[in-house]
């Protein structure tokens, strides 16, 4: 009832992270090949090079994917094995390679989205300046092309990048990233420029030829801030971190989704960013603000925030133990709704979660089994609030685990699994995790099975609670009670109150009240619109008695909340935001 009936249930995996095959059938080289190859930059001088063998095992993957039942399987291309050069003459065989793959996903009814550009940039173009060239916009309109001549009658899902701020800021930035550079600000943001501009020229490569309308998209990190409370003044503060620009850090949203949807670089951005920011041409801006068709979102943590004494956001210190994933990062399923939310409504365009997922330390129990409890908590807790953004009003169109199997990590090799299938490296042996059962369960229910995994829930969501939720939802405007509710559905008002809260933890009351008010937050945004107007739209007899509710729910009044969304022009105090801002980096830049 609540994800929508073509709701996309996937998983992801990125090339680098899964083929092997490193040198197979033409393969060029990638800046990953060469990173892993010198120095100690990857964790036990692990690489890539045989990874999860998917190269040549991608049936058996592909049939493994079919028994968790994804619907959608996001994999990204090697631009090396596609044009070893990066640029010039296609490898027919590399392009053979990912033409079964789709052929055999299309045979087992699952939908390919496929990623032009995630991470491994072909080396031989490094050596020509890489993002740094002014080419490079070119080369992978060129690469993009090709591949796209030759998947596009089967392939309708496109993302042009994955995270922009991962490859530059931690591969031009910090260097902890293949091609392991550390460059200064200009030269940073003169690569993320020209990524911006392949963006652009790719998205028109596609468009140009497709042999099918194609959906097109990119990937970005989302970085997200979201409200320590539900009290307005901290939903505030936390929209206003998500979209700003911070000095001391190239990591945020704005620098590099604003030229994407809105044409043009952000204000604070080019204050902060000062004669640093690159030269813009006087056609860029027109080729990087493509019309797309999603905002492809990668969250995996954020940050809580509170509004300072001014409004101004101040990060909400983790208490001591707060749960972690084995790579550190905090679990915060928050994150996922706020980000979702905030997106959406700022870049009014639909939204899926290309990348969400965590680390483990798996391994096979005594008797064979993965029992990843920890993977299907995350899971669980993550999509409900994916669904509770879906009950909000946001335009969530599907939602991708990452990743679908474990691979290599990147720096960190091998040592974090973050599969719904494991991997034994040793063997290439492969078995479903637990969680991969249990996402099974939710996409075979559309949704529906989340309910189960609810304290005190079981296997079933009765129908008397799903239907109450829908009754609720669909008389927002209508002042019943919970007398009247239960009567409409036949039953006696204290039997549905016990039923609705053992199977979703809130109180039947508190539940409405909370659906009223958030719809009440929404209308109040419209200036045109008064509060006794809002109060009546939401079901309250009277303003009183809903300023009482709202107050109680939010910690506002509705006319404080409403002057929120005036813009304000006050200056956000970051320093105590830039701790939280790039858990993935161990390294700092100094600008
Ligand atoms: C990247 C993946 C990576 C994952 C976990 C994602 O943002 O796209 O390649 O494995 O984060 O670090």
């Amino acid at each position: 009832m609540i994800f929508p009936e073509h709701f996309v249930w996937g998983a992801s995996t990125s090339a680098y992270q899964v083929e092997g095959a490193w040198d197979r059938d033409g393969k060029g080289l990638s800046v990953w090949d060469m990173f892993t190859r010198s120095g100690d930059h990857i964790r036990e001088r692990q690489s890539g090079r045989e990874a999860c063998d998917h190269f040549h095992r991608y049936e058996e993957d592909i049939s493994l994917f079919s028994q968790i039942g994804l619907k959608a399987y996001r994999l990204s291309i090697s631009w090396p094995r596609v044009m070893p050069a990066g640029v010039g003459p296609v490898n027919k065989k590399g392009l053979d390679f990912y033409d079964r793959l789709i052929d055999r996903l299309l045979e087992a009814g699952i939908d390919p989205w496929v990623t032009l550009f995630h991470w491994d940039y072909p080396y031989e173009l490094f050596l020509r300046g890489g993002w740094l060239n002014s080419e490079s916009p070119h080369w992978f309109a060129e690469y993009a092309q090709a591949v796209v001549q030759r998947l596009s009658d089967r392939v309708r899902n496109w993302v042009t990048l994955s995270d922009p701020q991962c490859f530059v800021g931690l591969g031009y930035a910090t260097g902890e990233h293949a091609p392991g550079l550390r460059l200064e600000l200009p030269e940073i943001l003169l690569a993320m420029h020209n990524a911006l501009l392949a963006h652009g020229r790719g998205v028109q490569a596609i468009r140009a030829t497709a042999k099918q309308p194609p959906k097109v998209g990119w990937s970005p990190s989302v970085t997200v801030f979201y409200p320590f409370t539900d009290a307005s003044a901290d939903t505030e503060a936390a929209r206003q971190a998500t979209f700003s620009v911070f000095p001391g850090t190239i990591w945020n949203n704005t620098w590099l989704s604003d030229p994407v949807i809105f044409g043009r670089y952000p204000d604070d951005g080019l204050l902060v960013y000062g004669n640093a920011a690159p030269k813009i041409g006087s056609k860029d801006m027109e080729i990087i603000k493509q019309p797309i068709d999603f905002y492809g979102c990668n969250i995996f943590q954020g940050t809580p925030v509170k509004a300072g004494p001014d409004g101004a956001p101040v990060a909400v210190a983790f208490p001591p133990g707060h749960a972690e994933t084995s790579s550190g990062w905090k679990q915060t399923p928050k994150a996922l709704y706020w980000g979702l939310r905030f997106i959406n409504r700022h870049y009014r365009i639909p939204v899926v979660v290309t990348e969400n997922g965590m680390a483990n330390s798996d391994s096979p129990g005594l008797d064979g089994k993965v029992h990843d409890q920890a993977r299907i908590d995350f899971l669980n807790s993550h999509l409900l609030q994916v669904r509770r953004a879906l009950q909000d009003g946001t335009d969530v169109k599907g939602y991708f685990y990452w990743s679908a199997m474990d691979n290599f990590e990147w720096q960190h090799g091998y040592a974090y699994r973050f599969g719904l299938i494991h991997v034994d490296y040793e063997t290439q042996r492969r078995s479903l995790k637990e969680s991969a059962i249990m996402y099974r369960g939710v996409i075979t229910s559309n949704g529906a099975d989340l309910d189960a995994f609810l304290p005190g829930g079981t296997e079933e969501t009765p129908f008397l609670v799903k239907e109450s939720i829908r009754y609720i939802h669909a008389h927002l405007d209508a002042p019943f009670n919970i007398q009247e509710l239960a009567e409409s559905l036949r039953c006696h008002p204290d039997y549905l109150g016990r039923k609705f809260k053992q199977h979703t933890g809130v109180e039947l009351g508190l539940y409405i009240r909370r659906v009223r008010i958030d719809h009440a937050r929404e209308l109040l945004k419209n200036p045109n619109k008064t509060i006794d107007d809002v109060a009546e739209a939401c079901g309250f007899s009277d303003r009183i008695h809903f300023a009482k509710v709202f107050k109680r729910l939010t910690g506002e009044t509705p006319g404080r909340y409403r002057k929120l969304f005036v813009p304000s022009a006050t200056a956000i105090e970051v320093r105590p935001l830039l701790r939280a801002i790039n858990p993935r980096s161990s390294r700092s830049w100094k600008p």
